[in-house]
């Protein structure tokens, strides 16, 4: 069978932590389809198109990985897609109550979705797109952060 699963997420910007649960996704499954939060309730920092780009470099070497956008509900958007699997990363017991109040309502909307969780490496579980936004716009090293062959382009943006 051809398993496809979805990442979605805001990816505002994208980070090791994300990079690293989307590698590990794409050895478990045949194919993983990145998909980026369109409509947020907070105005996004990086815009679709630049958080899509950053995204498409990180995982270049990926080759069943492909990043998209989805505007409105991840359970219909799946249902449209025809994916029946979401992966997403836990990080700490913080993360569990929304992660597992969103898996619900999803399961609700869409009875045919599961929600499976990828523990986060170590190294991520203290790591979030909003702490490298401000880090990086006070001017720190967030090179530990963020994969390296986007590292510099947001640095720059985030220093406008
Ligand atoms: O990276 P994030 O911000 O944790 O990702 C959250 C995301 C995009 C997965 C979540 O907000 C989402 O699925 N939004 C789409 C709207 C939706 O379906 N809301 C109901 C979820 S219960």
């Amino acid at each position: 069978m051809n398993k496809t699963v979805i990442c979605p997420g805001s990816f505002d910007p994208v980070t090791l932590g994300h990079l690293d649960i989307i590698t590990r996704a794409a050895k478990m499954f045949d194919r993983v389809i990145v998909a980026v939060l369109v409509n947020s309730a907070k105005t996004p920092t990086f815009s679709t198109e630049e958080r899509i780009e950053l995204l498409r470099e990180a995982v270049g070497g990926l080759e069943n990985v492909e990043i998209v956008s989805f505007k409105g509900l991840l359970a219909e958007y799946c249902k449209k897609c025809g994916v029946g699997t979401i992966v997403k990363g836990l990080r700490a017991v913080s993360d569990f109550e929304y992660e597992f109040q969103m898996a619900l309502a999803n399961k609700k909307l869409n009875p045919e979705l599961e929600t499976v969780f990828l523990a986060a490496d170590a190294d991520s579980t203290f790591l979030s797109s909003s702490m490298v936004r401000e880090i990086a716009s006070m001017g720190g090293d967030i090179s530990n952060f963020v994969p390296a062959c986007v590292h510099d382009r947001i640095v720059e943006r985030l220093r406008k």
